[in-house]
């Protein structure tokens, strides 16, 4: 068992558009370091509400993030997604392309959707696992670590698509699954722990006055009821962004 991670890098902000703002710079830095080590960033977009602020920020062509972001050697991944079509009002696809996608100039070819087209969640996330980028040659074992998973949290405490008593979240080898959620009633594909905590960073945004009872269960420690604090990175960092409503119970 890994040891608890330090809330160190807990960094709590005024609202939501400060919790973008910050996610902004973050996701900046990220990539410009990420572009000059390797050439590359690879960038998994979380879905829901809160970050649809943060990618239109993102998206913003009078901001300095939207001119110097090195959108052009980024790839895009997504941390889950519905089992819907991506023109559904659902897809986490379509929303990250309606806030941000369908503005900023990443070539096409480097934008990789979840394939919810595909007969079964099981197909889709058999093909979404063969179409991660490789792992550095020395990986052992031979996991990916993209360079920075955005994810947010529910008011479960799940993360990505890996909600509470799910099967999902009891994954050690696959780095992508189908995961039936009962509660929703619904088909999600999603990564799994064994990807997340391979990343050299992941970001947390979290806001809002019903995540601050889970939040601050979270970050007591590692519990199997709570998806979100199973996200202990194994080498990468870990980040916090709240906004003070969330984190009224810290
Ligand atoms: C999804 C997300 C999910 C989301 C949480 C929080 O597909 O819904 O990936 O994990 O991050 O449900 O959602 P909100 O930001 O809407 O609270």
């Amino acid at each position: 068992m890994t040891a608890t991670p330090e809330p160190r890098d807990l960094r709590v902000l005024p609202d939501p558009a400060a919790v973008a703002e910050a996610a902004a710079r973050e996701l900046f830095a990220a990539a410009h370091h990420a572009v000059r080590e390797r050439g590359t960033f690879t960038l998994a977009l979380s879905g829901g509400s809160t970050p649809k602020r943060l990618y239109s920020l993102l998206a913003q062509q009078d901001r300095p993030f939207f001119a110097e972001f090195p959108w052009a050697k980024t790839e895009v991944y997504f941390g889950d997604e519905r089992f819907v079509l991506p023109d559904h009002a659902d897809s986490n696809y379509r929303m990250a392309h309606e806030a941000l996608l369908a503005h900023v100039p990443v070539p096409p070819a480097s934008i990789h959707r979840v394939r919810t087209e595909l007969a079964t969640p099981e197909a889709s996330a058999h093909d979404y696992e063969g179409r991660l980028p490789r792992p550095a040659f020395a990986a052992h074992p031979p996991i990916p670590a993209l360079d920075l998973v955005l994810l947010g949290m529910g008011k479960d405490a799940h993360t990505a698509s890996l909600f509470p008593d799910t099967t999902a979240l009891a994954e050690t080898t696959r780095l992508v699954v189908a995961n039936f959620v009962p509660k929703l009633d619904a088909h999600r594909v999603t990564f799994t722990l064994p990807l997340i905590n391979h990343a050299q960073a992941v970001l947390f945004l979290v806001t809002g006055a019903d995540k601050a009872a889970p939040l601050s269960c979270v970050l007591a420690g590692p519990s199997p009821s709570l998806p979100a604090s199973l996200v202990q990175p194994v080498s990468g960092r870990l980040t916090w962004l709240v906004d003070a409503a969330a984190a009224k119970a810290l």
